[in-house]
Order: structure tokens, then C-alpha cells, then sequence
């Protein structure tokens, strides 16, 4: 199953599609639809929901898209954040130079210099992909959108690449404005923004995407400790270590076991971090791990820095890291703002360091919708993760009449109120409605027929397995909230003998 046949059944669905379409859409830009938002907001508030309940201390904020080149030069993207850029000396099509030789040398080449690009390019005699011309040496270019702002034209100002930025520049103001405490944790989720040179894989590489990043902000003295650990300490963590690159094996490795060579801090994070995608978003165990990065691969600010990764289709995919940035963020505005970063605790004065927690939402929601896509016999189904279906459930009368679309309509009500997201929909067969929702991920679907109006049972039928069962309306919130929250379908009624309209 290829990115593009997942971008085909999406766009079909109304999940999303390119940007602009009418004008031929924008390479590296999308637009999502009812059902892709429905699905982008829940993972959202999924996320807030799990990283904001790690301590009491952790705070949501919003900042600006737009930041001044300060921002910029205090960071160090102005000078480093760049890609390698190749061109074609024939046809002008350019193409980053490391993705051009991992398609045709099958091996990773991130975090090399343009000239050993260029070198290698020449040893293998790799051409365009697209022509067969010769490559130009391989170049830099710097990622961010420069903004004019207002009139004045040397005041410059960059789209930010990351979302963090707006955090640091912030920090200040939240500490005078929260406890004065550390760890102090501050979230953003909010747009990005990268000229990538070569957008591709669809949701995996745009030019305009949304981050949800946490920044904690903790004593750079207390990193060997976290609080909680002693609760994850004996959690097995599904690794990619450097040293397993070779054999190209997973190692599971207890949190206890990996705080002999990392901070318990940087550990605890790794483990809730894989709690959430294993534990509240159930992916498969064996579709997920840590990779960790050389020296050089590294993002320029990072000290410690491990990528999360799902398999894809197309190979094991980043879809977001844990990132130990230091004090580089912090001392950087304090050097070019000129003003204080520091926190005086119990009279010790010190730059709080910081702990980055980066997720791509785009890149998550797509590779969810590929992991779940599945193409079967009789029905096109998304497996998606239950909590982040658009909507949690739909409601069908069985048949148009006996006063069934009005009994349907009460319960899609009582649900609503009760915060489910509910889908209504009386037309066709069952069947036929069984499908529909399938094809767009609803994970639940209950049906309303005369033991309801008589004896006050549903039929609720379960995507993945199509089993059926069937619930008190009494207990109906209560036993859909223990389905969405992982339980079998088996287990939340009594089982259907023989299913209806499968
Ligand atoms: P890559 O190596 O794939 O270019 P990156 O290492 O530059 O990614 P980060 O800078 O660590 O990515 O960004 C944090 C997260 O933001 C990524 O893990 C990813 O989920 C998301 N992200 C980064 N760039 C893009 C993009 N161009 N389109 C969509 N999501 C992105
Ligand atoms: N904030 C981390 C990143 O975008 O890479």
C-alpha cells in the first residue's frame, strides 16, 4: 500500500486534500476536510489531555506564528537550520541531496556535509531521478519563510519552523505568572512552518503543518531523578540504539535498565511517550520504537536525542522526538535580548535547561490512517485508534418507521450530551450503513430496532471484528465510554448469536 492510495481514499473521504485545489493545489500544502479535522482535533486534545496531566505544573499556551529574526539568531536556525540542497544541471528539478541518495542507496545520510554529499553523489555516478542529468554540486538552503512585515522593510521576521520558539520567548512572563516552580512544563499546538525543498509522502513532509510540543523547563542538577520514576522503572521500552543498527534489531529494555546510561528525567519522558502510543492510542507494540541519533544526525541543539518512530508502508518513519535541549534555547535569547533568563532558587541562581517533547500532528494522523487502512474481501476499513475515530459512534434506526428515527435521534441525543461524537444516519440497508461507516473508521456502530422501543436493548457492532452485541439503553453512555477506552465488545453486552446484515 503505497502514501499515495491513502492520499486517494482520504481525499475521496473528505479526511483531506491538496491545498487551493481549484488552482492546482500547492506542493507541500493540504487542506483537511470535515471527518480529517474531526480526526486531527481529537488527537489533540488526546495529546493535551496525556502530556498536561504529567504534573500539576504544566500549562497550554498560544504565541505567534510570525516572530522577528532575533528570535532566530538567539535559537541558531538562522544559521543552522538548512537543508542540503542538489539540482539538476539538465532539467533544474531540485531534490535534497541525503533523501536522493537514501532512495537510491537504501541507508541513511542525514546530518552529512554538503561536500561528502557531493562526493558520494559522484562516486555512485547518481543522475536525476527525474531526467538522467548530471547533479550540480550539492548546496545549502535555509529552511525558513522570511515575512515582510507592515512597511518597514529591514524589520525582518520568519514564519517559525517549530513551535518551541514561542515557548522560550515566553518563559519569563510564565514563570512570574505560574509557581516560580520547577519542572514547568508549557505546550504548544500550532502551526510550523519549513521550505522543504523536496514535500513528500503526502501528511509525512510539508510546507505548512501543525506541532504539538511540550518544553520542560526543570534543574539541570535534578536530571538523574524524576519523582514518578519508581512507577516506570520496570516498563520495557522498545528501543533502536545505535548499536543495534547492524543487526537491525528492536531491544526491549526496562526503564531501570536504561537509567544506568541516561537520566532518569530524559527515561520517565521515554516512557510516557510510549504509554501514550501503546496504551491510549493501542498501536500495535511491534509498529512502534525509539531510534536513537549519532552525534551527527542530531538536531544542532540537542544533547540528548531520540526520534519515535511507527513502521510505515514506505519503512520505519519519525513521527516525533524527545529532545534534551539544555540551556542552548535560554542562554541564547538571554545573550541577544539582553535580558535575564535565569530563576533563583533557595538563593542559587541558574538558566533552567530544557526537555522537548515534539510531535508532528499531520504526520501522526496520516501514518494512523495508513497503519489502520486496511483493503478486506468484502468491505474497505480504517482501523483507527478508537479515541481518535471522527466520530465515536453512529446511530441507525433499523427500519424508517415504528417511531425507530425518532427513538434513534433521542439516543444519538442522550450520547451527545454525555460528550460522544455521534453520526446519524437512516439510509439504505444496514449493510450498506455497516460499510459506510467502516470505510471512514467509526469504530462503533449501534442500531435501534423494535427490542429497543419493547424490551430497551441496542445492537451495538463492533468495526474490527463485526461482532454484535446487545446493551441495556440504561447502561448505553457507560458501556460505549468502556469500548472507546479499550474493553472488547464482548465484554461491554451479551453476545449476538447471529449477526445481523454482516
Ligand atoms: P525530518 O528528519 O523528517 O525532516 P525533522 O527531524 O526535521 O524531520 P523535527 O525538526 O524533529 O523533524 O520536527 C519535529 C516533528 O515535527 C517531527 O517529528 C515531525 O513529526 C514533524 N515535522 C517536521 N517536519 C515536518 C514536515 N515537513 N511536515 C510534517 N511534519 C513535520
Ligand atoms: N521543536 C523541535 C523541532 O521542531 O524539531
Amino acid at each position: 500500500m503505497t502514501a499515495d492510495k491513502i492520499e486517494d481514499v482520504a481525499k475521496r473521504r473528505g479526511f483531506f486534500f491538496p491545498s487551493s485545489e481549484i488552482y492546482g493545489g500547492m506542493s507541500g500544502f493540504y487542506d483537511y476536510g470535515h471527518l480529517g479535522t474531526l480526526m486531527k482535533r481529537k488527537f489533540e486534545s488526546v495529546w493535551k489531555r496525556h502530556f498536561l496531566s504529567l504534573s500539576d505544573n504544566f500549562y497550554e499556551i498560544e504565541t505567534s506564528d510570525i516572530m522577528p529574526e532575533s528570535v532566530f539568531v538567539a535559537s541558531g536556525h538562522l544559521q543552522n537550520f538548512v537543508d542540503p540542497m542538489v539540482k539538476c544541471s539538465r532539467c533544474g528539478n531540485t531534490e535534497r541531496a541525503d533523501h536522493v541518495l537514501e532512495d537510491v542507496l537504501k541507508e541513511s545520510f542525514e546530518g552529512l556535509t554538503a561536500k561528502e554529499l557531493t562526493g558520494i553523489i559522484k562516486k555512485h555516478g547518481i543522475k536525476c531521478e527525474k531526467c538522467k542529468g548530471q547533479l550540480e554540486d550539492v548546496g545549502i538552503l535555509n529552511m525558513m519563510f522570511p515575512v515582510v512585515v507592515g512597511t518597514v522593510k529591514e524589520a525582518k521576521a520568519y514564519l517559525r519552523p517549530e513551535t518551541a520558539q514561542g515557548a522560550y520567548v515566553n518563559f519569563s512572563r510564565a514563570w512570574e505568572h505560574l509557581r516560580r516552580q520547577l519542572p514547568l512544563g508549557l505546550a504548544i499546538i500550532g502551526k510550523a512552518y519549513r521550505n522543504e525543498i523536496s514535500p513528500r509522502n503526502v501528511l509525512v513532509r510539508m510546507r505548512e503543518f501543525t506541532q504539538a510540543e511540550l518544553q520542560i523547563f526543570f534543574d539541570p542538577d535534578t536530571i538523574a531523578v524524576h519523582e514518578d520514576f519508581e512507577a516506570v522503572k520496570d516498563c520495557k521500552l522498545r528501543l533502536f540504539p545505535i548499536g543495534s543498527r547492524k543487526a537491525n534489531n528492536v531491544e526491549e529494555t526496562t526503564c531501570g535498565e536504561l537509567a544506568k546510561k541516561l537520566p532518569k528525567f530524559y527515561v520517565y519522558h521515554l516512557a510516557k511517550i510510549q504509554e501514550f502510543y501503546l496504551d491510549v492510542l493501542k498501536l500495535p507494540r511491534d509498529k512502534f520504537r525509539f531510534k536513537e541519533l549519532s552525534e551527527e544526525e542530531r538536531a544542532f541543539y540537542n544533547k540528548y536525542h531520540w526520534d519515535i518512530q511507527v513502521q510505515m508502508n514506505a519503512g520505519w518513519t519519525e513521527i516525533g522526538g524527545l529532545h534534551y535541549r539544555t540551556d542552548h534555547d535560554l542562554s541564547g535569547h538571554a545573550k541577544v535580548s539582553k535580558k535575564d533568563m535565569s530563576v533563583n532558587i533557595e538563593g542559587r541562581k541558574f538558566v533552567p535547561h530544557v526537555l522537548e517533547i515534539s510531535m508532528g500532528v499531520d504526520r501522526n494522523v496520516f501514518a494512523l490512517l495508513e497503519l489502520g487502512y486496511r483493503q478486506e474481501k468484502e468491505r474497505d476499513v480504517f482501523e483507527l485508534p478508537r479515541l481518535l475515530a471522527p466520530f465515536d459512534a453512529a446511530v441507525f434506526p433499523l427500519v424508517n418507521r415504528d417511531g425507530m428515527q425518532e427513538k434513534a435521534q433521542e439516543i444519538k441525543k442522550t450520547l451527545e450530551k454525555a460528550k460522544f461524537t455521534v453520526f446519524y444516519d437512516d439510509s439504505g440497508s444496514i449493510g450498506r450503513r455497516y460499510r459506510r461507516m467502516d470505510e471512514v473508521g467509526v469504530p462503533l456502530c449501534i442500531t435501534i430496532d423494535s427490542e429497543t422501543l419493547g424490551g430497551g436493548t441496542v445492537t451495538l457492532r463492533d468495526r474490527d471484528s463485526m461482532k454484535q452485541v446487545h446493551v441495556a439503553v440504561s447502561e448505553l453512555a457507560e458501556q460505549v465510554d468502556m469500548f472507546l477506552h479499550g474493553a472488547r465488545v464482548e465484554d461491554v453486552g451479551e453476545v449476538v448469536k447471529k449477526s445481523k446484515a454482516e
